[in-house]
């Protein structure tokens, strides 16, 4: 059967709901999700079709699997489904920021930031992305021995994200480090539960120290006539006859663009970083893409390299920064056949789209994968690290042109090694990362 690309067209009253189980009471079929999204999915693919029902995270939840599902589900946001956010995540994100407004207003805010993200404005970044990065990435190849690589690019791709924000302002940056590491710690929490003594209830703690210094900043960049070409220069800026945004908005704002942007790249650089130290072959490559490169980097440069684009691609088909996102029915609707009732969860997984019929081999790293004639051939909805639809990514451009300058430095001027007798193993929730954080040595490339 053809997914019902018009979810308009059907009564859908009148169909079955999909076929699946509801699993225990209240707990329904979470434990097995949580196990591993993408077996939880698969062993029901193999029993009930691509279309099946199942109950997890405390709701009803239709799953919808394969590229053409994944269309229809990026189609419908604001017709048929809606963003869905636990209440802690929404306690802590604000309902005043990008990710939680919805319909028009959502809209209307992307409008407002688009321009501040597309990939010409990438151009003015370029600098000092790469001035922090080689900052950072001296220090770590000058360390006399091994280092744990993912809370030192924390720390760098957070200095990153500042920079973008509030261009040349000083800011006190281990102090929002801190409070944005606890905060982030509580966005993930299975219950969130406001006590002083609880992840949730220093999460919340930290928020307020947040946000007391960032309205401080904001209200310093008010008093300036000429708004400085930086994220906080757009925000405070507006057009003739449109609201200005407050600064509650733009305070709730920043914070979301610091979480968004920040370990999502950490994610992607971390495990390609390993990926590379486990395929010398691609690693040789990739430094041979990057010999002619002299001078400091710009975006045309960039450009001239496509094999950083491949490299950046493989890793987060593999390996994907955020591996999938959830939906919520604003109404019943009808698809392949199947009533899917008001309130109802549609999942998006990011990591199943990445992998299965579509990706021979799935399992494979293989930057070849991504050559420009085999790009212009693979289908809709099977490449999706970014998401899709009104909600893709808002700073794709950003956190690729992020990670392509880390890449072409460490592949220009370092080589790393992984410590051995390390655990690799992975931990999926939030971001997937190897539970040694990965062990390096770094040296500077002679
Ligand atoms: C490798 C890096 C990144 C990956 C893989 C990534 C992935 C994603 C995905 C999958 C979504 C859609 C979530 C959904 O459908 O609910 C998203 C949304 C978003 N991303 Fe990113 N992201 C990255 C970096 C960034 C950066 C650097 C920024 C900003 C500085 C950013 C800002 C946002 C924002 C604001 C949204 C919400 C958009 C909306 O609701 O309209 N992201 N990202």
């Amino acid at each position: 059967m053809t997914p019902q690309a018009d979810p308009h067209s059907s009564a859908p009253e009148n169909l079955p709901l999909p076929p699946g189980s509801s699993g225990l009471p209240l707990l329904g079929e979470t434990l097995d999700f949580l196990r591993s999204s993408r077996d939880f999915a698969e062993r029901r693919r193999r029993q009930y079709g691509p279309v099946f029902r199942s109950h997890v995270l405390g709701s009803p939840a239709a799953f919808l699997l394969g590229p053409d599902a994944i269309q229809w589900i990026f189609a419908g946001e604001g017709k048929y489904l809606k963003n869905r956010w636990t209440s802690g995540v929404r306690r802590l994100l604000g309902a005043n920021s990008l990710a939680l407004l919805e319909g028009e207003e959502h809209l209307e805010r992307r409008r407002l930031l688009a321009p501040h993200f597309s990939y010409a404005t990438m151009r003015g970044f370029v600098p000092a992305i790469e001035s922090l990065a080689t900052r950072h990435f001296e220090r770590w190849a000058a360390l006399p021995g091994d280092f744990t690589l993912w809370p030192s690019m924390r720390e760098l791709a957070f200095e990153i994200a500042l920079s973008l924000i509030f261009g040349q302002d000083t800011v006190d940056v281990p102090f929002l480090m801190r409070h944005f590491q606890a905060w982030t710690a509580g966005l993930f929490v299975p219950l969130a539960v406001n006590l002083p003594w609880t992840t949730f209830g220093r999460a919340l703690a930290a928020k307020k120290a947040m946000i007391t210094y960032l309205d401080q900043l904001v209200a310093e960049r008010q008093k300036r006539t000429e708004q400085p070409p930086d994220l906080l220069g757009s925000l405070l800026r507006h057009r003739e006859g449109e609201e200005p945004l407050s600064r509650e908005a733009i305070v709730e704002e920043l914070q979301l663009l610091l979480f968004a942007g920040h370990d999502t790249t950490v994610t992607a650089t971390s495990n390609l970083m390993l990926l590379l130290a486990q395929h010398p072959d691609v690693l040789q490559k990739g430094r041979e893409a990057v010999a002619d490169l002299e001078g400091p980097l710009t975006l045309d440069a960039l450009r001239a390299m496509p094999y950083l684009v491949q490299l950046i691609h493989e890793g987060m088909r593999l390996i994907p920064p955020i591996g999938g996102a959830f939906r919520i029915t604003t109404r019943d609707v009808a698809y392949n056949g199947y009533r899917i009732p008001k309130g109802w969860m549609v999942p998006v997984s990011i990591r199943m789209a990445h992998s299965g019929e579509h990706w021979p081999a799935a399992e494979r790293f293989d930057p070849e994968r991504f050559g420009s004639e085999r790009n212009e051939q693979r289908k809709p909805g099977t490449f999706i690290p970014f998401g899709g639809g009104p909600r893709i990514c808002l700073g794709q451009h950003f956190a690729m042109v992020e990670m392509s300058v880390m890449l072409a430095l460490l592949l220009k001027h370092y080589t790393w090694e992984l410590v051995p007798g390390q655990d690799l193993s992975y931990v999926m929730v939030p971001f997937a990362r190897p539970r040694s954080g990965i062990q390096l040595r770094m040296r500077r490339r002679s």
